[in-house]
């Protein structure tokens, strides 16, 4: 399956089954984006997808002012 043209949207990808979640998407050509607050995460697991271009990360904490609409 291609997700070539795809913009994705990670919740807690750093962690452990999000990082591995980044790791395929990126292998798919899918751009990926990761919100993670670290709280539990570590950059370590995306050491591999640092090297995508296609790779964004934000550290940033899910809660109500995130997902809140303007
Ligand atoms: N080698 C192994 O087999 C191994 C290693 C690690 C974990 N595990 C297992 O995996 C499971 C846990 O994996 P997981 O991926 O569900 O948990 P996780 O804690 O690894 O990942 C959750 C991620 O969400 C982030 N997060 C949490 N609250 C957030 C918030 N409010 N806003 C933004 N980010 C937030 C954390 O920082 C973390 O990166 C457990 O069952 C554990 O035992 C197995």
């Amino acid at each position: 399956m291609s997700f070539s043209d795809s913009i994705s949207l990670v919740t807690g990808g750093a962690g452990f089954i999000g990082s591995h979640i980044v790791d395929k998407l990126l292998e798919t050509g899918a751009e990926v984006n990761v919100i993670d607050n670290l709280s539990n995460g570590n950059l370590s697991n995306l050491e591999n997808a640092n090297n995508s271009s296609k790779f964004n990360f934000n550290q940033a904490n899910l809660d109500d002012s995130v997902l809140k609409k303007n």
